[in-house]
């Protein structure tokens, strides 16, 4: 029995911010922001828009497109750094609102990896009895962002993207997940303020340690190296070579690690899924939303090799190799 992604779906919220938006903001430039990310544009969701209100969408898609009920899935698994409240997990307010009566439903916290680590863990309850999982990745980033810091609030996005995994017989499906991690790195990225360790309270307010805080040349290298080794690691565990890729479908952070990725691999960049000009960086949501307009737009096709490599806070890295 193996787990194959039978459906996806996605969203973004309707509200644009383009560069030229956040020249009026803070001390940047259309140009700058284009030559150093390749971002162009993300999506911002409205007031009242929420983490579960996006997944809800992408979810609903996914469902269509795998053609099952929400009744089918046995769990939800919600890959999320800005669920809807610190407590109950969002998953559970997706299940409810799905009408998914029969699903166990939780949240995963692995920042940008979300996702790929999300789907490891789908894959492991699929192959031993589950039937149908709804793995999906939703971030309001928007509301952990200093809108006064020009290093963060021009990379970052709102998005949703969901698949939907399921038993199968036969050769498709999810061939192998690699997951990794490196915690003496936890500051690379990191929301300092209003947890545990430093709860919410006026000073962090005022300092904003509430907002994502990034040193974000130093992650960039980090992001180039564990993504290569990650990716060889992948191909190596199956056999394969890059040559053998139909698709690689990243994490969408920058498209210069993208590049530098791809150029160290030896992969044409033809063969990188990239929509990052127009969501900036999703963080759990930018696989899944990748997957899904690569599949929409023909790009990935019955039998085609997909490789999802991700990274991001923790620091986690995670890749997934996939036969469609
Ligand atoms: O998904 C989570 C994982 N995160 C990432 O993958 C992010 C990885 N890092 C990056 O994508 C890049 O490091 C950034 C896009 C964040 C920054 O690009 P960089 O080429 O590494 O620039 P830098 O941090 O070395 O800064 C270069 C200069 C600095 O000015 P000085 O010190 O040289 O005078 C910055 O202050 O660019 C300045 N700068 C900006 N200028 C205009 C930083 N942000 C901006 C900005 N507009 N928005």
């Amino acid at each position: 029995m193996r787990a194959r992604i039978t459906g996806t779906g996605s969203y973004a919220p309707a509200k644009v911010l383009a560069n030229a938006d956040l020249e009026k903001m803070v001390a940047t430039s259309d140009e700058w922001i284009t030559e150093r990310t390749g971002i162009r544009e993300r999506r911002i969701a409205g007031a009242g828009e929420a983490c579960s209100d996006l997944a809800l969408k992408a979810a609903q898609r996914a469902l269509e497109a795998a053609n099952i009920g929400a009744a089918d899935l046995d769990m939800i698994l919600l890959a999320t750094c800005t669920g809807d409240y610190p407590l109950p997990a969002t998953a559970c307010l997706i299940q409810h609102r799905l009408g998914a009566t029969r699903a166990a439903a939780c949240d995963l916290s692995a920042a940008c990896c979300g996702f790929v680590y999300a789907l490891s863990v789908a894959d492991a309850y699929v192959r031993t009895g589950m039937r149908h999982v709804l793995v999906i990745g939703s971030e309001v980033m928007s509301a952990i962002t200093d809108w006064t810091d020009r290093n963060t609030c021009v990379l970052f996005g709102d998005g949703a993207g969901a698949a939907v995994v399921s038993a199968v017989e036969g050769a498709r499906g999810i061939l192998s997940t690699h997951l990794r991690s490196d915690g003496a790195l936890w500051e690379l990225i990191a929301v300092p303020g209003g947890g545990s360790r430093t709860p919410l309270s006026e000073k962090v307010l005022a300092e904003k340690l509430n907002c994502l805080k990034m040193k974000g040349n130093e992650t960039f290298k980090v992001a180039v190296r564990t993504l290569e080794e990650i990716a060889r690691e992948t191909l190596a565990a199956n056999s394969l070579r890059v040559e053998d890729l139909d698709l690689y479908v990243p994490h969408q952070a920058n498209v210069r690690i993208l590049k530098a990725v791809a150029d160290r691999l030896g992969l044409p960049l033809e063969k990188v899924m990239l929509n990052l000009d127009r969501y900036g960086n999703t963080s759990a949501a930018s696989i899944p939303i990748a997957l899904d307009e690569a599949v929409r737009q023909g790009r990935i096709k019955d039998g085609s090799i997909v490789m999802l490599g991700a990274f991001g806070a923790g620091l986690t890295w995670a890749s997934a190799l996939i036969r469609w």
